[in-house]
């Protein structure tokens, strides 16, 4: 799909389709009202008639309307204009998008960036409109032998913008859209893919194939003879119980100066869990194939920055293994040593992607990072804390929390803060070894994270647990691609703030 942004009047635009608004009760939003004054209160009447109320969910499509230059408008329901919230936002697009696909318009000018939602500048808007647009538009569809192909399908989406001043702005949030979006599709790709397909090999190879698109952007793979000579036993451990190998993915975007820190990214990449011996219940457990999402989104983030060619640091740190099990595979009670040195009881086979992630968070350290930010779908506790709204931060450096908040507000893509009190690390105990990998029944999103901040004592680090924002379950089964456009706007504020310090 191809955005671009304009500023004109929408009875002038010579296109297949004008999508305007109608708000909640029969109120024509601003562009909506210069078309009804061009057509001669044409609209007005419709809607006086009640052909639309204006709620949100609503739309008509008009053809050949007199006195104006386009085929066809599209009004779409906004519902009440005092409660447009970014999330309201983004339905609008959605289902705007969807009719002009189904309906033939191959191109359309969007009126629906004037409208004013809450705390969302124009750039803002903009980027709603490109994700949401591209969420609406995106299948799956690589391995089915029958795909449903739309005969006409939307190619095209001009977003209108008020005046000339805000075309320089517009045209940046459409690149940023643009990429970021990209990323988000190779990320929903990657994790929808099944595991019998998308193994650690496979992951490997892709981030490899992704290395090779960008000249600033490189990748090395570590194998399991290279983890076991570093000591990465606690991440071993997982992969034991299973024929694929496991493989750690090192990836660096070197565009910023040589002499600054980088942001190192850390992502779970359990292509299937099956919780090991202590084996999952069956109910769902192909779900498990989305255990790589935190893996997939860093790659996807790692897209997003190399092709907006940002001027900043970055190194992507991916474990990338399956949970299995088989006379080999790791049994509870077993006791490794992690990379740094400390011993792990594993209590639980299934609490699996700490026992990968304790090794990588260690191996980040001989980047000397600026921050370290590990992404990951870590425990069904989190889905039961926090649903699927945000993501949950943990960290050990305000600062770092509070940029991340704000990234989150930006993009959407939202997290919130949960709490890595010293009082939680008392469920960590063990008999035998420095930690056990559980905490008991209460707080396991926060113990899961309390394990992990033991690795990151040496640098500044955040948790994202996205086990409940990363994938949808039900009719709508699907990736979602979060949180590539929180982390790519962290990633943009920061390049932005190191700019101006020097
Ligand atoms: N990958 C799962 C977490 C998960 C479960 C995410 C369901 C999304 C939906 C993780 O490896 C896991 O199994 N965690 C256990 C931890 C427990 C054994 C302490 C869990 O959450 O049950
Ligand atoms: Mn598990
Ligand atoms: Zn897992």
């Amino acid at each position: 799909m191809e955005f671009n942004v304009k500023s004109g009047s929408p009875e002038k635009q010579r296109t297949a389709c004008v999508v305007v608004g109608i708000f909640e009760p029969r109120r024509l939003s601003p562009s909506a009202q210069k078309l009804d004054k061009a057509t001669g209160g044409y609209i007005s009447s419709l809607i006086r008639r009640g052909d639309l109320e204006g709620k949100s969910g609503q739309s008509l499509l008009l053809h050949n309307i007199p006195n104006t230059l386009c085929d066809r408008i599209l009004l779409v329901g906004c519902g009440r204009e005092r409660d447009l919230t970014f999330t309201r936002y983004r339905k609008i697009i959605s289902h705007a998008v969807s009719i002009l696909n189904e309906t033939g318009s191959m191109e359309s000018v969007f009126y629906l960036t004037e409208l004013q939602v809450k705390t969302c500048d124009i750039s803002q808007r903009i980027r709603h409109s490109i994700e949401s647009a591209q969420n609406a538009l995106y299948q799956f569809d690589q391995l089915k032998s029958k795909k449903d192909t739309t005969r006409r399908p939307l190619r095209k989406i001009v977003l209108a913008v008020a005046n000339r001043r805000d075309l320089a702005d517009g045209e940046q949030a459409v690149r940023e859209g643009m990429a970021i979006t990209q990323g988000i599709k190779l990320a929903k790709d990657l994790s929808n893919m099944p595991g019998n397909i998308c193994t650690p090999t496979y992951l490997a190879d892709r981030a490899i194939a992704l290395s090779r698109v960008y000249a600033n952007l490189s990748a090395e793979i570590l194998d399991e003879k290279e983890l076991e000579e570093l000591g990465m036993h606690a991440f071993l451990s997982v992969s034991k119980g299973s024929r694929q190998a496991a493989k750690l993915i090192v990836m660096s975007y070197l565009c910023g100066d040589p002499a600054t820190p980088p942001v190192c990214l850390v992502g779970k990449g359990v292509t299937f869990d099956s919780g090991g011996i202590s084996l999952k219940p069956g109910a769902g457990m192909d779900e498990m194939k989305y255990d790589m999402c935190g893996a997939a989104t860093v790659l996807g983030t790692m897209n997003a920055i190399a092709e907006l060619h940002l001027e900043t640091n970055v190194v992507a740190i991916i474990p990338a293994t399956e949970n299995l099990l088989n006379g080999q595979a790791t049994k509870p009670g077993d006791i490794v040593t992690s990379l740094s040195g400390t011993t792990i009881e594993i209590l639980n086979t299934d609490a699996e992607g700490r026992l990968i992630l304790c090794d990588a968070l260690t191996y980040c350290e001989k980047f000397k990072p600026d921050v370290v930010i590990d992404v990951a779908t870590l425990t069904g506790a989190c889905v039961v804390a926090l649903g699927k709204h945000p993501a949950a931060l943990f960290t050990n450096h305000k600062p770092l929390g509070h940029d991340l908040s704000n990234a989150g507000k930006t993009s959407g893509d939202r997290v919130w803060e949960m709490p890595l009190w010293e009082e939680y690390q008392e469920q960590l105990k063990s008999n035998f070894a420095d930690l056990a990998n559980i905490g008991g029944k209460e707080a396991g999103a926060v113990t899961a994270a309390t394990f992990l901040s033991a690795f990151c004592k040496k640098y500044h680090w955040a948790h994202l647990d996205i086990a409940g924002v990363a994938w949808e379950s039900g009719t709508k089964k699907g990736a979602t691609g979060r949180p590539v456009s929180l982390l790519s706007q962290y990633i943009i504020n920061h390049y932005h703030s190191a700019e101006k310090i020097s």
